[in-house]
C-alpha cells in the first residue's frame, strides 16, 4: 500500500514538474508497474523468480549463435576447426580409452590415414561411408576421415542384428561399409542380401604398426582396412572438400515413433550446435569427461565427442558402460565431468557404498533421463554439484536444457520472453497425439500442469532452429506440424508428452505413438511385431509397453494369438535374439485364444496395455516372462508376479 501511494506521489510529482516527455514516460511506467502489480500480481512473482534463470540462460544462447555464426561465415567443417584446435594443442590429451592417451594430433593423424586410404579406394564428395564400429578413439578419427572427403558417415547401431542391420545400411544407401572386426559374424550373417557393389572395409583396433607388409587380399570381398592404414602415408592436410558448414556429416539413427530406424542427418551446422550447446550451458573450460555411451548416438557421438573435436575438451570413452566401474573410471581418469542416460544413474545408485562413491573428482554431470525419484539420491550419495539434464531429438530442432539443477526438470520455457527461443508444449489428443486445433484450425499452447506435446518452431535461416529430418524425406514430413500459432508456419513435433509447471520449468511424461522406451532405447512396436509375425507363422501379434514399479521405460509386452496351441516358444526365443538386439526383445508373453480387432483390423492394445502383465488380470490368457540368462520364456504366475514387482527376478 504504502509502495502505491509512494508511486502514485511520485507520478503525480512528475506530472506537475512535467516539463516535456520524459516525465510523461516515467508517469506512464510508473502506472504500468501498478496495473501490473494490481492485476498481474502472480505474473509479476513469476517473472521476479524466473528471470535470472532467462538472462543466464539468454547470455549463454547468444554464445551459442555467436560461434555457430562465427563458424558459418567461414564455411568450416568439423574436420577444419579440429585441425585448429590440434594446433591450439596438439600434445594435449583428447581421447583416453582403457590405456591408451591420445592426443589431438594423433586423432587428427589417424584421420589423414583414413582419408589417404580412402581416397586411394575411391570414395569420393557425397559418397556414403557406413561405420559399424564400437567406442574408441578411432571411431570419430574414421568419420573425419571419410568427412575430409566429403563423403557422409552414417553411424550405425552396433547392437543392429539381420533384417534391421540390413535396413540401416540400405537405407542409407552406403557405398561402403567399414565394421570392426567383432561384427564379422553379424556381416557375414547378412552379406547375402547386402547389395554386391557395397565395399566392405574390417577394422581392428590396434596399434599401427607402419613397418607391417600390404596383406594380399586374395580374392577376399573383405579387405583389411586398418591394414592400409599402415600400409599407406597418411594425406598432407587439407580443408574438406565438402559442401560447408551446412554440409552433410553424419546419419544418427533414430527409432523415431514408428518403423525400422530412421537415418537423422547431422550437419556440420546441426553437430557444432548441439555440443556448443551443451558446453555453454553447462560445462566449463578444462574439463575432462567420461563417457560411457555408445558413439552411434547423438549423446555420445556428438555431444560428448563434440566436446574434444570442437572445444578441445579431454574426453574419457568406454567401451561398454559399467555401473560398478563408473565412479572407479572417473578416478582413473581425473573427470572432472560424466555423461549419463537416466537408466546409468538408475545402475550406479544400485551399487553398493564404497570409498570410489565420494574420491572422485566429478563436479558436473550431464546427459538426459534422469528422474526426479532418483536425481536427489544420486547426488547426494556421489557429491555431485552440478547436473545438467537436457534434452534434444536427434532428427528435431527441439533442443532444451535444465541449467539451474532443478531437480527432475529436463529444461524450461522461458515465461517473460517466451518468443526468443520458440519451443513450446501444444495440447494433443493423448491417445492419437493429434494436436488439438481451435475453431480457427490453429494449434493451443497447454496451460500449466497441463501435458502436451513438446514442438520447435521451425527456422530455416537460424541453425538452432532448422529441421534436417530423416534421409527419407516422407519420414521427415510426418515429424512437421503445420499452422501451428500462424497460417504457415512448421513446427517439429517431437511425439513426446511434456508438462510445464507455473515457472517454466518443463518436465517429461511420456511418449506418443508407437514406441517406448527401454533401457534407454526407443522400441519401436511394429518392428517388434514384424520380428515375431514373420517367426510364428504371422500369427497375430500386438506388441506394447507395459509398466513395472520401479523401473524407468516401459517393458515390452506381445500378444499372441495361439488357436491349437502349437506356438514354439523355445524356437521364438531364439529367432528373436537372432533377429532383434536385446532392449528390443519383449520382456513378457501373452498367449491368447483370440483377440479384438478394430475397426481397422488392428489388434486393440489399450486394453491390453491396462491389463499389464498381472497374471490375475490376464483371465484365461497365459503369461511368460523372458529369462536372459536362459533366453527363455519361463511361465509367470501370482507367485513370478510379486517376485518380479519386488524385484527379486531381474528382467
Ligand atoms: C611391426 O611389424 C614388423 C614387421 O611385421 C615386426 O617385425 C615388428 O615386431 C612389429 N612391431 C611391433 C611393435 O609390433
Ligand atoms: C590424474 O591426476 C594425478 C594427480 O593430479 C596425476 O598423477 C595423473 O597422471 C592424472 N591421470 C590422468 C589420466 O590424467
Ligand atoms: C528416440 O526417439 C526420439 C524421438 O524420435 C529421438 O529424438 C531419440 O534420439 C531416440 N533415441 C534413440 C536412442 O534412438
Amino acid at each position: 500500500m504504502v509502495l502505491v501511494l509512494a508511486a502514485v506521489a511520485a507520478a503525480c510529482a512528475a506530472v506537475w514538474l512535467s516539463q516535456g516527455f520524459l516525465c510523461m514516460f516515467v508517469a506512464f511506467v510508473v502506472l504500468g508497474v501498478l496495473y501490473l502489480l494490481a492485476f498481474h500480481s502472480r505474473w509479476c512473482y513469476v517473472a521476479l523468480k524466473t528471470a535470472p534463470r532467462d538472462l543466464r540462460a539468454l547470455f549463454s544462447y547468444v554464445k551459442i549463435l555467436w560461434i555457430t555464426k562465427k563458424f558459418a561465415r567461414n564455411e568450416v567443417t568439423i574436420p577444419d576447426w579440429f585441425h585448429e584446435v590440434v594446433n591450439r594443442h596438439p600434445d594435449k590429451p583428447c581421447f583416453l580409452f582403457q590405456d591408451e592417451v591420445w592426443s589431438f594430433k594423433e586423432v587428427e593423424d589417424y584421420s589423414l590415414r583414413v582419408t589417404a586410404v580412402l581416397k586411394a579406394q575411391g570414395i569420393k564428395k557425397g559418397d556414403i561411408v557406413g561405420l559399424l564400429v564400437n567406442n574408441c578413439p578411432q571411431q570419430p578419427a574414421l568419420w573425419m576421415g571419410i568427412a575430409r572427403l566429403g563423403a557422409i558417415t552414417p553411424l550405425i547401431n552396433t547392437n543392429q542384428r539381420g533384417n534391421a542391420l540390413i535396413h540401416s545400411i540400405n537405407v542409407a544407401k552406403c557405398d561402403a561399409l567399414i565394421f570392426s572386426d567383432e561384427y564379422q559374424p553379424a556381416i557375414q550373417d547378412v552379406v547375402k542380401e547386402l547389395s554386391p557393389s557395397l565395399k566392405l572395409y574390417k577394422f581392428s583396433h590396434r596399434p599401427l604398426n607402419t613397418s607391417n607388409a600390404k596383406s594380399e587380399g586374395g580374392g577376399d570381398a573383405i579387405t583389411d582396412f586398418t591394414n592400409l592404414l599402415e600400409t599407406t602415408p597418411p594425406a598432407p592436410w587439407t580443408l574438406a572438400n565438402a559442401d560447408g558448414f551446412q554440409g552433410k556429416l553424419l546419419y544418427i539413427y533414430t527409432s523415431g515413433t514408428t518403423g525400422l530406424p530412421k537415418a537423422a542427418v547431422i550437419s556440420n551446422a546441426r553437430f557444432v550446435f548441439m555440443a556448443t550447446g551443451l558446453h555453454y550451458m553447462g560445462l566449463e573450460g578444462q574439463e575432462v569427461l567420461y563417457c560411457p555411451l555408445p558413439l552411434y548416438h547423438t549423446a555420445g557421438g556428438v555431444i560428448s565427442v563434440g566436446q574434444a573435436l570442437i572445444m578441445g575438451v579431454t574426453v574419457a570413452l568406454k567401451a561398454k558402460f559399467s555401473a560398478s566401474q563408473y565412479f572407479p573410471d572417473c578416478i582413473k581418469y581425473n573427470a572432472t565431468g560424466a555423461h549419463y542416460i537416466g537408466e546409468m544413474c538408475r545402475y550406479v545408485l544400485a551399487t553398493p557404498p564404497s570409498p570410489a562413491d565420494t574420491q572422485h573428482r566429478v563436479r558436473v554431470i550431464y546427459g538426459n533421463g534422469l528422474r526426479p525419484q532418483i536425481w536427489k539420491d544420486f547426488v547426494k550419495r556421489f557429491n555431485i554439484k552440478s547436473v545438467s539434464e537436457f534434452y534434444g531429438a536427434t532428427e528435431g530442432n527441439a533442443n532444451i536444457a535444465n541449467t539451474d539443477g532443478t531437480p527432475g526438470a529436463i529444461g524450461f520455457v522461458s515465461r517473460i520472453f517466451p518468443s526468443v527461443y520458440p519451443i513450446a508444449i501444444i495440447k494433443v489428443n493423448q491417445e492419437t497425439g493429434e494436436p488439438v486445433r481451435n475453431a480457427m484450425g490453429l494449434c493451443q499452447l497447454a496451460q500449466p500442469d497441463e501435458p502436451g506435446v513438446f514442438i520447435g518452431k521451425i527456422q530455416s535461416h537460424n541453425p538452432a532452429r532448422q529441421y534436417l529430418g530423416y534421409v527419407d524425406k516422407d519420414a521427415s514430413e510426418k515429424k512437421v506440424v503445420r499452422d501451428v500459432f500462424q497460417f504457415g508456419d512448421a513446427a517439429f513435433i517431437s511425439g513426446d508428452i511434456l508438462v510445464a509447471d507455473e515457472l517454466g520449468y518443463l518436465f517429461f511424461r511420456d511418449r506418443t505413438g508407437d514406441t517406448f522406451r527401454w533401457r534407454g532405447e526407443n522400441v519401436s512396436t511394429t518392428e517388434v511385431e514384424s520380428a515375431i509375425s514373420r517367426f510364428a507363422d504371422h500369427r497375430d501379434a500386438v506388441v506394447y509397453g507395459v509398466l513395472v514399479p520401479n523401473t524407468e521405460g516401459r517393458a515390452g509386452m506381445c500378444g499372441i494369438v495361439d488357436v491349437d496351441g502349437t506356438l514354439d516358444l523355445v524356437k521364438l526365443a531364439t529367432d528373436l535374439a537372432r533377429d532383434l538386439p536385446v532392449y528390443a526383445r519383449p520382456v513378457f508373453l501373452r498367449v491368447m485364444d483370440s483377440v479384438d480387432m478394430t475397426g481397422t483390423f488392428k489388434m486393440k492394445k489399450t486394453d491390453l496395455q491396462k491389463d499389464g502383465f498381472d497374471p490375475k488380470l490376464a483371465k484365461n490368457d497365459k503369461l511368460y516372462y523372458l529369462d536372459l540368462k536362459q533366453g527363455r520364456y519361463l511361465p509367470l504366475g501370482v507367485e513370478e508376479y510379486e517376485r518380479i514387482i519386488s524385484g527379486q527376478i531381474r528382467l
